[in-house]
């Protein structure tokens, strides 16, 4: 077979890099690792940057997210010695909207059917050949054949477990990374959400964090040890902890009910320098991962998404090279942006094992200037809600 760009990876960014292409006449196959119906039963977090919206919207991909989404002009954060809320719209004069990527997963999928798109499930032993040449190709193993796929340019869009990261040599990579001392614990449950908008807690047990996917479906998080057993939270512990943590009214308020899914997630924050590697381009979680709580990995998957299309359109229809070469450099500034915002919001929300009065102090005092201070929630809310691209 025979393509433009080969994409690794049936994510959200390279499904989304698919269709921008496609529609811009760039022929490209997807190859996924796994099935559909696995890709499609990930939960994954839900908070879209406006930039993010605009983008699916231009790629044809919007009209259900503009249906059931839901817009949120700002957020609350609940401390000890603050509870308040930004008013993002106030702030810097857009919103997010609240809609979760699986969501956005599913509208990719069906858009890239309708289109005709070439999109292969289930590709195992997906290898990337001749990087460093002009003429790279792909081979993988489907229903017991190996298959080859010669193309111009391959793009790593397979997440941090993926093998094109893997593929540049080490001595052509810098790693940065941090592991967090905690984890996430994640609950899924049918029913209404505790608050019209999203609430981030501070709170001596721990952090916490209220959000939603729809007017009866909730998903709310609580830290927890990285390496904690699942079984240690069956649902009646769960909600105990998090009425715990949330503001009181909103405790008393909260509706619970069976959890539909319950899961740990540790929390990692990594870069990999560069981007690109020869006929290579990384792009998402294969290049970076944020911890979620600023909501960024998605939103980071689609600005690079952004800057990567753009480039490569150009250099398929005009030849022009500037683009490409200036991926890595374009797309790193911002994801270290978001790496920085990111680690600030889990510094300031999170107990960490070990932390002494003094830090404590240090993040209480950090949560009462974002309240008192209009300038601090107008940096909040830019970042929130998506630096430019
Ligand atoms: N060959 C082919 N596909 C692979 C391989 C491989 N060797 N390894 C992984 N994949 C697939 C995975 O099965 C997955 O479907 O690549 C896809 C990568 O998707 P994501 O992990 O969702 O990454 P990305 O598309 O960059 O999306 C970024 O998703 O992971 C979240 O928090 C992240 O919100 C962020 C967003
Ligand atoms: C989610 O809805 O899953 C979610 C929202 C905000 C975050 C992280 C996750 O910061």
């Amino acid at each position: 077979m025979r393509t433009q760009v080969a994409i690794i990876g049936g994510g959200p960014s390279g499904l989304l890099t698919s269709q921008i292409l496609h529609r811009a006449g760039i022929d490209t196959v997807v190859l996924e690792a796994r099935s559909r119906a696995h890709v499609l039963s990930r939960i994954r977090a839900g908070v879209l940057e406006w930039g993010t919206v605009e983008l699916l919207r231009r790629a044809g991909v919007g009209e259900r997210m503009d249906r059931e989404g839901f817009v949120h002009e700002g957020v609350f954060l609940s401390a000890r010695n603050a509870q308040f809320r930004i008013d993002f719209v106030r702030q810097v004069g857009r919103p997010v909207m609240v809609y979760g990527q699986t969501e956005i997963t599913r509208d990719l999928y069906a858009a890239r059917d309708a289109m005709g798109g070439v999109v292969i499930d289930e590709a195992e032993g997906v290898t990337l050949h001749g990087l460093d040449g002009d003429a790279p190709w792909v081979t993988y193993v489907k229903g017991g054949t190996e298959h080859r796929i010669d193309c111009e340019m391959v793009l790593g869009c397979d997440g941090f477990h993926g093998v094109s990261r893997r593929s540049i040599p080490k001595s052509a990579l810098s790693e940065y990374e941090t592991v967090w001392p905690f984890g996430w614990l994640g609950v899924l449950s049918e029913t209404p959400p505790v608050s019209d908008e999203l609430i981030y807690a501070n709170h001596e047990r721990g952090f916490a964090l209220c959000s939603m996917r729809n007017r009866n479906l909730s998903r709310y998080y609580i830290q927890c040890a990285a390496d904690e057993p699942l079984e240690k939270w069956p649902d009646d512990a769960f909600w105990a902890e998090l009425k715990r943590r949330i503001p009181a009214e909103a405790a008393e308020r909260l509706v619970t009910g069976p959890s539909i899914e319950k899961s740990i997630a540790p929390l990692r924050s990594y870069v990999c320098e560069p981007m690109r590697w020869g006929r290579l381009f990384l792009a998402g979680d294969a290049a970076h991962i944020v911890p979620p709580t600023g909501a960024k990995g998605l939103n980071l998957a689609a600005s690079d998404v952004h800057y990567l299309t753009q480039a490569l359109i150009a250099w398929f229809r005009d030849g022009e090279a500037e683009g490409i070469d200036r991926y890595s450099e374009r797309a790193l500034r911002r994801v270290w942006k978001a790496e920085r915002f990111s680690w600030w919001m889990t510094r300031i929300l999170h107990r960490f094992p070990g932390q002494n009065p003094f830090e404590q102090r240090m993040q209480e005092a950090e949560l009462d200037y974002l309240a008192g201070s209009a300038a601090a929630q107008t940096a909040m809310a830019e970042n929130y809600t998506g630096l430019p691209f």
